[in-house]
């Protein structure tokens, strides 16, 4: 018997990675324009970590961490989101004294979820952490940031902004106190772990899934109306801010986002077109938790995409470019063994002189025919042919692979030729 993936852990094949190539080239070359740089942290991290920055009473912690005991029995977890590596990073390299920091991540993430399409147990976030900026214009300057995203994959259209500020931890617990009078009346219709929440965790109820209890909540007050005045100024200010920038946003006083770290505001874009999973991007404002994990004080606000879900939808919207096929640019052919040694150093001169292009050279047997073939199948632009005569006047056939006239020419115009070929752009 074969040995299989581990369930909902999928693998990215070549036919799917240049979809992903796509996606993180698009990101970087965005995030570098707003001046982000990448921070890169471990996979594996101490539970403790988890357990402190997401909540003990939360469904990732209580029910989906891949937790195990090392050879020396220390309790470590496969990471099920990335903010707490990185808040960790930062507090114990000192990234935080007395200076702001903009950081952007991509990696792996691990959550024991039940799989299916658009969830699954190894998933991929691209995300965002900003520190020491509490001004709002930094919530509204990171939505602004998925929007453009959103704008430059073409997708823009598909996608709702959901809003909503659920305060200071004063307005928390001046809500949590009217929000638990509310499910206590209605205890006894909620389902099993809203009930078991409402002592612990009053606000995760609001995370219920459960039709029933969703449908009880309808009639639950409203975080809005528990907000401070400095509450409702930053969030006033981030509205105002969106509305300035032209980015439409939906308010959800429901949203709660299924993390314990946040404060103030959360925000989440929406899609319809991925079925029950459509939660494409999540973020918001956690100005406590550096605190709160041993650092001094400092305000934080971010958001994490999930790269399955944006690959999912762009292939849905077929929103992917079309020559995200093509596997290269130039493919060298030979008509005789003879022209091999030629044709790898007229290879080499066309890497050296176009370094974005890919070439390719036929290796092996093969009539000229097959190797047509073959190039066509690469998706080439064009093909370079070295035959006998070639050889003989130090020259090389250049065949337009899509539409024009073959021509015969100097090794230097083939060169040349292939310098004015429109590299694809996405390619890293
Ligand atoms: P999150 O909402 O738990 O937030 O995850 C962010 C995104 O990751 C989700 O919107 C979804 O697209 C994707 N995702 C989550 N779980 C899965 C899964 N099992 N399979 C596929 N995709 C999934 C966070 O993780 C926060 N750390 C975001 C953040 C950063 N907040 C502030 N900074």
């Amino acid at each position: 018997m074969s040995i299989q993936s581990v369930r909902g852990m999928p693998d990215v094949l070549p036919s799917e990675s240049a979809k992903w190539g796509y996606l993180e080239h698009q990101v970087r070359q965005l995030f570098a324009s707003y001046g982000l740089v990448q921070i890169r942290t471990p996979i594996v991290e101490q539970t403790g970590l988890f357990a402190r920055s997401i909540g003990d009473v939360t469904d990732i912690v209580e029910k989906e961490m891949y937790s195990f005991a090392d050879r020396s029995g220390e309790s470590l977890t496969l990471r099920p989101e990335l903010t707490a590596g990185v808040v960790r990073a930062a507090i114990e390299h000192g990234l935080l004294h007395n200076q702001t920091q903009r950081l952007w991540y991509q990696g792996p993430a691990f959550r024991y979820e039940r799989p299916q399409k658009g969830r699954y147990r190894q998933f991929h976030q691209i995300g965002v952490e900003c520190f020491g900026i509490a001004d709002a214009m930094m919530d509204a300057e990171l939505i602004e940031i998925t929007e453009q995203l959103w704008r430059r994959l073409g997708i823009r259209e598909a996608l709702t902004l959901q809003l909503n500020s659920i305060g200071s931890p004063e307005a928390r617990s001046a809500y949590r106190d009217a929000l638990v009078s509310f499910l206590e009346q209605h205890r006894e219709s909620l389902d099993a772990d809203s009930q078991a929440r409402i002592d612990r965790n009053p606000m995760r109820v609001l995370d219920s899934k459960d039709p029933n209890t969703q449908q009880i909540l309808v009639d639950a007050p409203s975080i809005l109306d528990a907000l401070t005045d400095e509450d409702r100024a930053h969030f006033d200010r981030v509205c105002t801010a969106l509305t300035e920038a032209g980015v439409p946003y939906v308010i959800n006083d429901r949203l709660v986002r299924g993390l314990d770290y946040y404060g103030r505001t959360v925000f989440e874009w929406t899609t319809t077109q991925l079925g029950a999973q459509g939660t494409v991007c999540g973020g918001g404002r956690y100005d406590g938790l550096v605190a709160h994990l041993g650092g001094k004080a400092t305000p934080g606000v971010g958001f994490a995409i999930g790269v399955e879900r944006l690959v999912l939808l762009l292939e849905t919207l077929d929103a992917f470019p079309a020559d995200l096929e093509r596997g290269c640019e130039v493919y060298l052919m030979l008509q005789s063994p003879e022209a091999e040694p030629a044709l790898r150093r007229l290879a080499s001169q066309i890497r050296e002189a176009a370094p974005e292009l890919r070439v390719m050279t036929h290796i092996g047997e093969g009539s000229l025919k097959s190797q047509l073939k073959r190039a066509d199948k690469s998706g080439a632009l064009v093909g370079l042919i070295l035959g006998e005569d070639e050889l003989r006047t130090g020259q090389v056939q250049v065949k337009p692979l899509r539409g024009g006239e073959t021509q015969t020419v100097d090794y230097a115009d083939a060169v040349a030729y292939c310098q004015r070929l429109r590299k694809a752009q996405w390619i890293i």
